[in-house]
């Protein structure tokens, strides 16, 4: 949710804050704001803007400060508001009393009512509306010139949700950072350290990543870090080296990184399969850790997700139940674990999420391990919480996202749920070689295809120019494109604010239909499919009602008899079960297009945040 980055180290702490700042914005962008630490100035800088990025950066430039801020520790923050309006003094760094201590938070502290109500009665004054500002006061209350010491005990006073760095000015080359329950990482670069919510905002600096595990609280500065739980145990560190380089989070070009990431699929498809068939044309996931002879116990599957990533388990299950036999329902997160789940040992859980740090998802995993289930986890973010507690991992490897829709990584959830589907329905003996090696080679083939079909955006663009007027649009699609037609809509949702809805073909008769007339668009998925004539007499339905019909087909197979559709996408042929990999590209162009038109920011839609990190 709010973007996080402090700094200790040689360099011009403000320029290490606005450059990462701006990395990290796409967690949350109702507000940003920075605290530098400077032994020259009687009192720390702080800067903050109730707008984006870009309105703090050029707040620093009007007021001069950005080449005379000489300090070389800090804090920034970018915000995605919970408590509080976003407004200039909700905005973050908060302070203590004394205005030595200075703190950004990303979560919720739950109990910050009475806590606030206790250091009130103590003389504290308080100056914004937030959460968070409980808790510079509190460590205030217990600092006495060790300011680890003093976040540690505060932190056993704080219920709820929080990654937070911290400064005093009486410690002047240290920042102390702590975790539980929402993402936090620590750069380790020569002679600086960073503190930060995501590794994206740190690639520039250093590739040498310290993973924060829960409930721990790092001591950094220039030269090192110390690491240690809540009670102030020493833990051991560990430390990952990332392969992602920075150029992969710049926009490379394109006006928009949506745009990018879209036509990133086909490399993203690429990446996601790369060293997963084995030379025997059979796939391979040794980094799951699950042994075969397990994989072929489990009597069910449960998929937990959210949002896009819930979706991409939609198509897992369908593939899961075709290829494994095993029966697999699909949960959003934040629904699982409030409904006494029915999941035990005998129970593979499949937890996909891009980031791995989505707060329901982790809950939701966290539940079912404690009924018994293994969790094998579906996530782009190498030493994640979600990667760090699952019980095997299947990594993406789809390079960083930054748009705030997921596009590639969509494309890389569904490659990966697939690939476990083959893996299980090898295991369990339900597939047979040949079959298996078949769809293997085909997947293998996707990525071309993906790339082909890119090749529509010209058309995209011009049926965009004739639907961006619409207020409501409705997708239908059938079996494994039933959840690509939900993604559609949530697509053309996020980043355009049409209203939309994704419904299985036949269930349009059976409700919705009755939304349609002449200013109701329709995309209709369909391609080759088992179903296929099915959902052609839907969309006769649909014309029925005047609605303009936007029908994805297979290229050289249009099913329909003259005007049936009035606008035509043709994608290039595959296997059934494959299809929603290269289905979903027209509809990502369509709702990006759409949004452009509306003049939407694409990037930052209103409201939204890259990875929600709580309940
Ligand atoms: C997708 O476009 C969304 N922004 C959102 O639904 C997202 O997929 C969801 O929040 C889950 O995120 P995760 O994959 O990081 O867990």
């Amino acid at each position: 949710m709010c973007g996080i980055i402090g700094y200790t180290g040689p360099r011009p702490a403000v320029e290490v804050l606005v450059e990462s700042l701006r990395r990290l914005e796409y967690r949350g962008y109702d507000s940003a704001g920075i605290a530098v630490l400077d032994p020259d100035r009687p009192h720390s800088t702080v800067v903050k803007s109730e707008r984006k990025v870009e309105a703090l950066a050029r707040r620093l430039a009007q007021n001069g400060e950005n080449g005379q801020i000489a300090g070389r520790v800090g804090i920034g923050h970018t915000r995605w508001a919970t408590h509080g309006r976003p407004t200039e003094v909700n905005a973050h760094p908060h302070r203590d009393c004394t205005g030595g201590i200075h703190l950004i938070h990303n979560g919720i502290i739950e109990n910050f009512r009475e806590l606030r109500a206790e250091l009130v009665a103590r003389g504290h004054e308080f100056l914004s509306d937030t959460d968070t500002e409980v808790v510079p006061h509190l460590i205030e209350e217990f600092y006495r010139g060790d300011l680890a010491a003093a976040v540690r005990t505060a932190l056993r006073r704080v219920q709820g949700a929080y990654a937070l760095v911290v400064f005093s000015a009486d410690e002047p080359d240290l920042i102390v950072g702590a975790r539980l329950n929402a993402p936090l990482v620590v750069g380790l670069g020569a002679g600086e350290t960073f503190i930060s919510s995501d590794i994206t905002a740190l690639i520039p600096y250093t590739k040498r990543i310290l993973l924060l595990g829960e409930g721990e609280v790092v001591t950094a500065r220039p030269g090192g870090v110390e690491v240690t739980s809540l009670d102030g145990t020493p833990v051991e560190q560990r430390v990952i080296t990332v392969d992602w380089d920075a150029e992969q989070a710049q926009k490379g070009g394109y006006p928009h990184f949506m745009l990018k990431e879209i036509h990133e699929q086909p490399a993203a498809l690429r990446a996601a399969l790369r060293d997963r068939v084995s030379e025997t044309g059979l796939v391979t996931l040794p980094e799951l850790g699950i042994r075969e002879e397990r994989l072929a116990a489990f009597q069910a599957v449960t998929v937990v997700a959210c949002g896009t990533a819930w979706i991409a388990g939609m198509v897992t299950k369908y593939a899961i139940e075709r290829l494994a036999r095993l029966r697999c329902d699909v949960e959003p997160a934040s629904e699982f674990r409030y409904r006494d789940p029915l999941v035990d040992e005998r129970t593979l859980v499949v937890a996909i999420s891009q980031s791995g740090e989505t707060a329901d998802t982790l809950a939701a995993v966290r539940e079912a391990q404690r009924r018994g289930s293994t969790v094998v986890a579906i996530t782009n973010v190498v030493g994640s919480a979600l990667a760090l507690e699952a019980d095997g991992v299947i990594h993406m490897q789809a390079g960083p996202e930054i748009g705030v829709a997921a596009t590639k990584t969509f494309v890389a959830q569904m490659a990966c749920g697939i690939l476990l589907a083959l893996h299980l329905g090898d295991s369990r003996g339900t597939l047979d070689v040949d079959t298996h090696r078949r769809l293997a080679e085909e997947l293998l083939g996707m990525p071309d295809l993906l790339a082909r079909t890119l090749a529509v955006e010209p058309q995209i663009v011009h049926m965009a120019g004739k639907y961006a007027h619409a207020r409501n649009a409705m997708y239908i699609g059938r079996g494994i494109n039933f959840p690509v037609a939900l993604e559609g809509a949530l697509k053309l949702k996020e980043v355009s604010y049409v209203h939309a809805e994704g419904y299985a073909a036949g269930e349009l008769k059976h409700g919705p239909i009755a939304l349609l007339d002449p200013e109701v668009p329709v995309v209709a998925i369909a391609t080759r499919a088992r179903t296929l004539a099915k959902t052609v007499s839907n969309i006769e339905e649909v014309r029925t009602r005047e609605a303009p019909v936007i029908a994805l087909v297979t290229e050289g197979e249009n099913p329909f008899d003259g005007d049936l559709a009035r606008d035509i996408i043709e994608v290039p042929a595959c296997e059934e079960l494959l299809s929603p990999l290269v289905n979903v590209l027209p509809l990502q162009l369509l709702a990006y297009h759409i949004a452009v038109l509306r003049g939407c920011d694409v990037d930052q839609p209103r409201n939204l945040a890259k990875s929600v990190t709580v309940e």
